[in-house]
């Protein structure tokens, strides 16, 4: 059987008024009297089609309304604008071939807990804001590559069998490489410093393991790293280059996607923001100082403003709980009709769900004062402590200079200060914390050499590493950007598992 010509829902703006065919799966369906509504989907978009009971054949009507959700199926219709509906136009219905009726489909609308949407990983990828989140992360992707190709970086890999620890030994997984251990890659850095001294500014794009043996919203045991590594690049060339780079990939997103960042609601002024304001960079000190509420910034003081947050938020959960107390009452008094009461009652409903969301902000914000009041100088950040600082600012920021004890061996130490190292972290804000972690190398072979002693780390698994240590040394940086941190913030999403087709983490292997 041959598959006759058809359009996709994205070309439609060119069919106005014609017959287009379209193959797809029911999104949704809803019947009314003569009229059957079915938003399709087609992999490109969604659209309402119509299936008027006046203008098809009985059989073909019947067929419409035989359809279930995820029935596959042909449709021919006329293609007419309609600004209300979704893509702003509609398909009237001419004809309707179904390939397969499908069997009741375990996602409905209704609510599931979360578990079950990730066992169902493979059907939920269909859901509209599961769509739109991997359409940004293929422009996430396509943005990266067209930054650095436009910059003169060549894209070379970095393997993935390794036999040495980029970021420390307690994340390795470790596999048997013909009788020998090997370990998946935790960022292919190392080998982008070689590539680097051979090709001068590089970039890998891979997939990076990291044993993390807890669940948190942000972090994946297999997840995708872009990193560049630069010949003659500083520091400050560093952070000049990742600001220039993350502000081109979130306005060609923001620019390329906006219907998907519609459909995930996702509120743009941040990013707008990120695009717009130039990063703060904050030495390791000053950060500390902010955290601790010891600097305030611009008038912002990271203490008081939780304490002020966590006042608003129950006064908000006290008004609300007072509402549904009014409600309850009204219903009570039993003067209301059917469907008052009925309204009432979903209102409570509602009203409860943001009470439940509003108590898990209010759950947290002792946590952060506790930690950010007694955050030890020397220490490296948490997840608390990252969005303690990070409220206080509109955009990403940059914290640079980092205790040599908390970073890695490669870190080039500051010359006039040694207990420092010229590591740098971009986070981002709203909460969604480190994107990036970069440095400046440390590239003098007797002070890696001790780093790599220090760490009682195995040196002769670095020995070709030292070697770009004695074969024309010089200054060089680079950085990691974690790809699913980076679609989780654009997209506004709440956890990193919606970031990547088919997430992996601590108990997490299937589907
Ligand atoms: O800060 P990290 O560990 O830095 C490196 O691996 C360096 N070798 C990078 C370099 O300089 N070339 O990781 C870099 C980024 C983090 O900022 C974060 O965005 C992401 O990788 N990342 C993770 N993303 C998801 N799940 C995890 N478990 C992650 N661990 C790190
Ligand atoms: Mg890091």
């Amino acid at each position: 059987m041959r598959i006759e010509k058809f359009q996709y829902i994205r070309e439609f703006s060119q069919f106005e008024n014609r017959e287009v065919t379209i193959k797809g799966w029911v999104s949704n369906k809803r019947d009314s009297k003569g009229l059957v509504f079915i938003i399709m989907r087609d992999g490109s978009g969604f659209t309402q089609c119509v299936a008027d009971a006046a203008k098809l054949s009985a059989e073909q009507f019947e067929a419409a309304k035989r359809l279930t959700l995820e029935s596959s199926l042909t449709l021919t219709g006329t293609v007419v604008k309609d600004e209300r509906q979704i893509g702003g136009y509609e398909l009237q219905i001419t004809s309707l071939d179904i390939i397969q009726v499908a069997d009741e489909y375990p996602i409905s609308k209704k609510e599931h807990g979360v578990e079950f949407l990730v066992d169902n990983r493979h059907l939920w990828l269909r859901s509209k804001k599961q769509w739109a989140m991997m359409r940004v992360r293929n422009r996430v992707i396509f943005a990266i590559h067209n930054f650095f190709q436009q910059n003169d970086f060549l894209q070379m890999d970095a393997p993935i069998f390794t036999g040495n620890a980029c970021e420390g030994t307690s994340t390795l997984f470790e596999t048997d490489f013909y009788g020998r251990p090997a370990y998946l890659s935790q960022s292919g850095q190392l080998y982008g410093e070689a590539l680097a001294m051979a090709h001068g500014k590089i970039y890998t794009f891979g997939p990076t393991f990291r044993a993390e043996k807890s669940k948190t919203r942000r972090h994946l045991s297999e997840f995708w790293m872009i990193e560049p590594e630069m010949a003659f690049y500083d520091l400050d060339m560093n952070m000049d280059l990742i600001e220039q780079f993350l502000k081109a990939v979130v306005k060609d997103v923001t620019e390329f996607c906006k219907e998907e960042l519609e459909i995930l609601e996702r509120n743009t002024a941040f990013l707008e923001n990120a695009i717009n304001l130039k990063f703060p960079r904050i030495h390791y000190d000053d950060a500390v100082a902010i955290i601790r509420g010891e600097k305030d910034v611009d008038g912002k003081n990271s203490i008081l403003t939780l304490e002020n947050d966590l006042k608003e938020i129950n006064d908000k959960i006290t008004a609300l709980q007072n509402e549904i107390t009014e409600r309850e009452n009204k219903i009570a008094g039993g003067t209301l009709k059917a469907g008052e009461i009925n309204f009432n009652k979903n209102k409570i409903d509602t009203i409860k769900n943001e009470i439940k969301d509003l108590q898990e902000k209010a759950d947290n914000i002792p946590q952060w004062l506790n930690s950010a009041r007694n955050f030890e100088h020397g220490n490296d950040f948490g997840g608390s402590d990252e969005t303690v600082l990070t409220r206080l600012f509109a955009c990403p920021i940059m914290v640079y200079n980092w205790p040599t004890a908390v970073k890695a061996f490669y870190m080039k130490r500051d010359p006039n200060d040694p207990r420092y190292v010229k590591g740098v972290d971009v986070l981002a804000p709203e909460g969604y914390g480190e994107i990036v972690g970069g440095a400046e190398r440390e590239d003098n072979y007797e002070m890696l050499l001790e780093r790599i002693k220090h760490e009682e780390l195995p040196v002769e698994a670095f020995d070709w590493y030292l070697d770009l240590r004695k074969y024309g040394t010089v200054p060089h940086a680079g950085f990691g950007l974690g790809l699913e941190r980076m679609v989780l913030w654009i997209s506004g999403a709440t956890h990193i598992r919606e970031a990547i087709p088919f997430p992996r983490f601590y108990g997490r292997l299937e589907p």
